[in-house]
């Protein structure tokens, strides 16, 4: 958090494994404000192989919790071990950037924060695509009166599941995994930067297979249980009135949807995908025809872990754009829909997170 202008952020990644290397590729374009200092896995050979590969020592989580080097730990883990990873930077001393989910109960995520708290530390949470030209140039128009007052939302990912590319898919079909855990932050983190948070949520849900083949790397043809429902769809209802229809399924061969609608009194738009940092966002106003709007806010040429840049830019006293808050806001809207399928009724929700700060235009 602005610790010092000029001295990079220095960061300790845990978790070498599929979505590192576009962490890697961030790290080296922004090494001089967020610089890779180590690098850690619960597989020391990996960790040794990768670390070798982008020139830091690369061990143990152990080794990388004692280096004073480090000032923040990139927790690129499991979902199931991301609240006992950032657990173990917290107590070591390290501020935590953790991938999504943040956790996979509301109880482990509230206590990592509560632990943060205590220790004076930050907890950031992807998705930070959200920070990008894309959700913000949507916002942006959204805050600016462009559709009027908002009225509703439409969220969709249908796709037929990651064992589709994904080499070890085990934990998309573990608890803390599905559809709604692993792309719905994404969605959720747009529909909250655009619309405010959620009061209330309601849901179905279902698990038409109980099985899927892995298709790809050397575990292809074998099969992974699945145990958690793949198909979800629910009612958010926002803090401000807006009413959002969420769909979140590994259970659908092709879709023609587009992934968030945006619909106010005076006009609607058609968002970006929020699995991207770009994007065209279109508009159109009651009697005219659809326009496409210039890009006008959010960090252009983003990608993953501008929210640890953002974290590093944000000046004291102010809170970074990809602080946690917005994920535990996130995971209990999740959590919810998923109860409310189970137990046939709307839910209130807790807690409530702000909104964070627009992203003006900025060019790195
Ligand atoms: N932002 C994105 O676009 C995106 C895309 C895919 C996955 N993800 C998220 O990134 C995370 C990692 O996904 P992945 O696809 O890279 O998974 P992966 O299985 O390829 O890699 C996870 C790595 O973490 C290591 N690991 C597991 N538990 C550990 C522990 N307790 N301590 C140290 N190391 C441990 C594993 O050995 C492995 O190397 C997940 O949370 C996932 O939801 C994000």
């Amino acid at each position: 958090m602005n610790e010092g202008a000029g001295t990079p952020l220095r960061v300790g990644l845990v978790g070498a494994g599929f979505i590192s290397r576009m962490y890697f590729d961030t790290l080296k374009r922004i090494q001089d404000e967020v610089r890779l200092v180590r690098i850690a896995d619960v597989d020391l050979a990996r960790a040794v192989e990768t670390g070798a590969a982008q020139g830091v020592p690369g061990g143990s989580v152990d080794e990388l919790l004692a280096d004073p080097e480090v000032d923040v730990v990139l927790n690129l883990t499991i979902p199931m071990a991301h609240a006992e990873v950032a657990t173990r930077s917290l107590e070591a001393g390290k501020h935590v950037y953790d991938e999504k989910p943040l956790a996979v109960t509301v109880a482990e995520a509230r206590s990592v924060l509560d632990l943060a708290q205590q220790r004076g530390l930050w907890v950031g949470c992807a998705p930070d695509t959200v920070l990008g030209t894309g959700i913000q140039t949507a916002r942006r128009a959204v805050d600016d009166g462009m559709i009027g007052p908002p009225v509703a939302a439409t969220a969709t990912m249908a796709i037929p599941g990651h064992e589709a590319w994904h080499p070890n898919p085990d934990f998309y079909y573990a608890p803390g995994g599905g559809p709604l855990y692993d792309m719905g932050p994404y969605y959720l983190h747009a529909l909250i930067t655009l619309l405010g948070p959620v009061a209330r949520v309601s849901a179905s849900s279902s698990r038409p297979v109980t099985e899927r083949v892995i298709a790809s790397g050397p575990r292809a043809g074998e099969r992974v249980p699945v145990l958690t429902d793949t198909h979800i769809t629910g009612l958010l209802e926002h803090v401000d009135g807006a009413i959002t229809t969420l769909t979140m399924s590994f259970d659908t061969v092709g879709t023609r949807t587009l992934p968030i609608e945006v619909h106010g009194v005076e006009g609607s738009l058609l968002v970006p995908d929020p699995n991207e940092f770009s994007g065209t966002t279109s508009l159109k106003r009651r009697g005219e025809d659809w326009v496409e709007l210039p890009t006008s806010a959010g960090y252009e040429n983003s990608a993953r872990g501008f929210g640890l840049l953002d974290f590093h830019r944000t000046p004291a006293g102010e809170v970074p754009r990809a602080d946690a808050g917005i994920a535990f806001h996130a995971l209990e809207i999740m959590e919810s829909m998923m109860r409310s399928s189970v137990e046939g009724r709307r839910l209130d929700l807790g807690a409530t997170a702000g909104r964070s700060r627009p992203v003006p235009l900025t060019s790195i």
